[in-house]
C-alpha cells in the first residue's frame, strides 16, 4: 500500500447495519436458548490454548464468519451465570435492554468522565444514582458515582472513611467488619496500605450478624492499646448467608464512636425495593457510604456498581485532582465532573443501561421481582426443610439459603463436608443447575441463592429434587 493512501477503520453504513443486525440476532439467540444450555460450561486451558490461541492476523476476516467463531468457540466454553437455574455465588442476570443500554453507551463512545465530553450522561448518571439514594433513604445531600463493580464500590467506601475520618495514613488504624465480610472488604485495605490485623473480624450471633456487644468489647480493647478505630463495615446481605447485620445499632455505634459507617450492600441493598427487605435494611439511610450493585439484584449487565456518600462533596474533595491538562474540563457544583469523584478518569456511562431498563420495564416491575425472588428462596428453603437428610443452617433472610445433607450412615465433620462437597459436584456436572459452596461457622455448607428475574418455582423444585437425589446416592459412587 503507497504511504500517501489514506488507511482508516471507517466501515460501509451497509456492513455496519448487517453485522449490527447479525450481533442482535446472536443475543436474542441466546435469551432465546438460555434454559435449553448447560448451566455450567468450561473447559481446560490446554483445550482453550489449541482452540483459540494465535498470533493475531495481518489480513482482516470478514465479520460473518468471525462471529461464527465467536459462537462456536467462545460461548460453548462458558457457564451461564444468567441462566434460571444459576443459584451459585450471587447470579447475575442482565435484561436485553441493559445489554442494548451497553451497546447505545459504546457505539455512541460515551465518555463519561467530564461533563462537558457527556453532560447528559452525567445528568442521566446523576438522575439514576439519586434514584437509588431515594430508594435508600439516604438524605437529599447524599450522591454518588457508578464504578465497576461491588469490590471497587467497597474500596471507594474505605478511601474516603480514611481520609475523612484518619487523615493521613496510620499505623494505628483500624477497621471493623464482621467475619462474615465480603473478601474485597479485605481487598480494599490491602490495596490502601493497611495490614491485616487492621481489619479486625467481629464475631457473628446465631442468625450470623454483627454481634454488637463484640464490637464494643473490641473497641474497648482497642482503646486500651492505643490504637485508632475510624470505620465499621457493616453487611447489607453478606455473601454466604445473605444475612444483614443490625444496621440501626451498628450506626448508633458509629454515631456515638465518631466512625465512619460503611455500608456493603453489594448483593442485598436492591431489596429495600421489596417490604420485608427495606425493614431489614433499616438504618442503612445512616451510613456515610453505601456500596451497592445494579449487576446483581438490579439486573444490569456487568459491569455496574455504584458507591453513595452521605455528603456527596465528600468524593470530589476526596478525589479531586486538576492537571494543567484537565484545566480546560475543570467542573463544579453545577457541572459535575464524574472522574472527579471516582478512581477512574476514562469511563463509559453505565448510568444508560440502567436508565433504560428502569424507564422501560418500570419500577413496580423490579419491585415485583425483587419479592418474588426472595420468595422463591424462602420456598426453597421450605422444600429444603422436608426434604430427607437435609439440614437448613441458616435461613433465607433475603434470598439465600444454605443448608447441608447430613447421611444416615455414622459420619464425622469430614465425611459431612465430602459428601456436600459431592453433591455440589454432581449438580454441576448434570448440567441442570448451579450451586456453590462456603462455610458458616467454621462448617461445610451448600447455598443457593435466588436471584435471577426468570427464575420460576419449577426451576426451585428441580434443583431441591436433584439435591435430595443426589444425597443417599453420593455414597455409591
Ligand atoms: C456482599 C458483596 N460485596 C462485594 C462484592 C464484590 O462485588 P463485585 O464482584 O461486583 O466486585 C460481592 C460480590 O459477590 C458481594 O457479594
Amino acid at each position: 500500500m503507497s504511504e500517501t493512501q489514506e488507511t482508516t477503520l471507517e466501515m460501509p453504513s451497509e456492513e455496519m447495519r448487517r453485522f449490527g443486525h447479525d450481533v442482535v440476532e446472536s443475543i436474542v439467540r441466546h435469551f432465546e436458548t438460555l434454559r435449553d444450555r448447560p448451566v455450567v460450561s468450561w473447559s481446560n486451558r490446554d483445550e482453550l490454548e489449541a482452540l483459540l490461541r494465535e498470533p493475531p492476523p495481518e489480513d482482516g476476516m470478514e465479520l460473518g464468519e468471525l462471529l461464527g467463531e465467536f459462537e462456536e468457540k467462545v460461548v460453548p466454553h462458558m457457564s451461564h451465570v444468567d441462566h434460571p437455574r444459576m443459584f451459585g455465588f450471587i447470579p447475575g442476570a442482565g435484561t436485553f435492554v441493559g445489554a442494548m443500554g451497553d451497546a447505545l453507551a459504546s457505539g455512541h463512545n460515551i465518555y463519561a468522565g467530564t461533563w462537558i465530553e457527556s453532560s447528559a450522561a452525567h445528568q442521566v448518571e446523576l438522575v439514576v444514582v439519586d434514584w437509588f439514594r431515594q430508594w435508600l433513604g439516604m438524605p437529599e445531600s447524599a450522591g454518588g458515582t457508578l464504578v465497576s463493580g461491588g469490590s471497587v464500590a467497597n474500596l471507594t467506601g474505605l478511601v474516603l472513611a480514611r481520609e475523612v475520618r484518619l487523615g493521613d495514613m496510620r499505623e494505628d488504624g483500624v477497621i471493623y467488619t464482621s467475619e462474615l465480610a465480603h473478601s474485597s472488604v479485605d481487598r480494599g485495605a490491602r490495596i490502601l496500605g493497611f495490614r491485616p490485623d487492621q481489619v479486625r473480624k467481629i464475631p457473628t450471633d446465631e442468625a450470623c450478624r454483627m454481634d454488637v456487644d463484640a464490637l464494643w468489647e473490641a473497641l474497648l480493647e482497642d482503646a486500651e492499646a492505643r490504637r485508632w478505630p475510624f470505620c465499621v463495615v457493616a453487611n447489607a446481605g453478606d455473601t454466604s448467608t445473605g444475612s444483614v447485620d443490625p444496621l440501626s445499632d451498628v450506626a448508633d455505634f458509629c454515631a456515638a464512636q465518631g466512625l465512619w459507617l460503611h455500608v456493603d450492600a453489594a448483593y442485598g441493598g436492591f431489596a429495600v425495593l421489596d417490604p420485608r427487605g427495606r425493614e431489614l435494611l433499616r438504618g442503612i439511610e445512616r451510613a456515610d457510604s453505601v456500596a451497592l450493585d445494579p449487576h446483581k439484584w438490579l439486573y444490569t449487565p456487568f459491569e455496574a456498581g455504584c458507591v453513595l456518600v452521605r455528603d456527596f462533596r465528600r468524593l470530589y474533595e476526596v478525589f479531586h485532582i486538576l492537571p494543567d491538562y484537565l484545566v480546560d474540563v475543570a467542573g463544579g457544583p453545577q457541572n459535575v465532573n464524574m472522574c472527579d469523584h471516582g478512581i477512574a478518569l476514562s469511563r463509559s456511562s453505565r448510568a444508560l443501561k440502567i436508565w433504560l431498563a428502569i424507564k422501560h420495564f418500570g419500577l413496580g416491575r423490579y419491585r415485583a421481582v425483587i419479592s418474588r425472588t426472595m420468595g422463591l428462596a424462602r420456598y426453597a428453603q421450605e422444600l429444603l426443610e422436608a426434604t430427607p437428610g437435609i439440614e437448613v443452617v441458616s435461613p433465607a433472610v433475603l434470598s439465600v439459603v444454605t443448608f447441608r445433607y447430613v447421611p444416615s450412615w455414622e459420619s464425622d465433620e469430614e465425611e459431612i463436608e465430602q459428601v456436600n462437597h459431592e453433591i455440589r459436584q454432581r449438580v454441576w456436572e448434570s448440567g441442570a443447575a448451579m450451586i456453590t459452596s462456603s462455610r458458616v461457622r467454621g462448617r461445610y455448607v451448600l447455598r443457593l441463592c435466588v436471584v435471577n428475574h426468570n427464575t420460576r418455582r419449577a426451576d426451585v423444585e428441580e434443583v431441591v429434587r436433584l439435591i435430595g437425589e443426589l444425597g443417599p446416592a453420593v455414597r455409591e459412587r
